[in-house]
């Protein structure tokens, strides 16, 4: 969401990612989104720096909430009903998370944009998103990202750097590779979550994904 700045929110960016899913979402598809917060607060820089891990997680899970708010602008924009729920209960800005709720709003052809992580701190963005998956009873998890899929060694270092197509959950495990964290890749496996990890930079990504073609790399069993 940052764009070339690195930091904060890119308007043009934005509306990008909300035309992207907009597209996906007119297909006939029901869409849950966890989004991030390291554009506007990176935990992990303030603990580097001594700050312990809750305060800072706490702090994230706040960003999180900023970029659902803009994202769910962006949305309406594009003309998709879009509802906030976030994990933290913050009523005057948005709705509390309640999954019944999410699920009728699902019903009635609206994206639910789920903010505030988990609520909890030591838990990331990843968890959240398996967590809210397994929730909602979702057939996928789609991880949005910066890289192409899943490699065997990092691709910006590695120019010998081989992409998976498709890999097990053991298997990333096993090998430390960084798709999600341990704790978001253990609860996809003990739920039978596929994950499709794909570049969110290529335009039509998203879309290819939920029609099922090839696209990055299929995490299942
Ligand atoms: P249905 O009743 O299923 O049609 O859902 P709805 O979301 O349209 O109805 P509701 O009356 O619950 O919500 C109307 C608007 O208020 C929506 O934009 C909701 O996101 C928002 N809203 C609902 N509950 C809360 C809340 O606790 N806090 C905030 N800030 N907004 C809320």
């Amino acid at each position: 969401m940052a764009g070339k700045e690195g930091f904060g929110i890119n308007a043009q960016v934005l509306q990008e990612v909300a035309q992207e899913i907009a597209a996906t979402h007119r297909l006939g598809l029901q869409i849950g989104i966890v989004i991030g917060g390291g554009n506007i607060i990176r935990g992990e820089k303030y603990q580097a720096q001594g700050m312990d891990r809750a305060s800072s997680d706490y702090m994230g899970m706040l960003g999180t909430v900023i970029n659902a708010l803009a994202l769910q602008n962006a949305l309406e924009k594009e003309g998709i009903p879009t509802r906030v729920q976030t994990a933290i209960e913050m009523a005057e800005i948005a709705e509390p998370y309640i999954r019944r709720k999410a699920i009728r709003h699902f019903e009635k052809n609206r994206v639910v944009i789920f903010a505030a992580g988990t609520g909890n701190p030591f838990f990331t963005t990843d968890t959240a998103a398996a967590l809210r998956a397994a929730e909602i009873n979702a057939d996928v998890i789609m991880k949005a990202t910066k890289v192409d899929g899943v490699y065997n060694k990092d691709p910006m270092k590695y120019a010998d750097a081989v992409k998976y197509d498709r890999i097990s959950y053991m298997e990333v495990i096993s090998l430390g590779l960084g798709v999600m964290d341990h704790t978001a890749i253990t609860l996809c496996k003990e739920n039978k979550l596929p994950i499709i990890t794909f570049n969110l930079n290529t335009p039509g990504n998203v879309q290819k994904a939920a029609k099922g073609e090839s696209v990055g790399t299929l995490v299942a069993n």
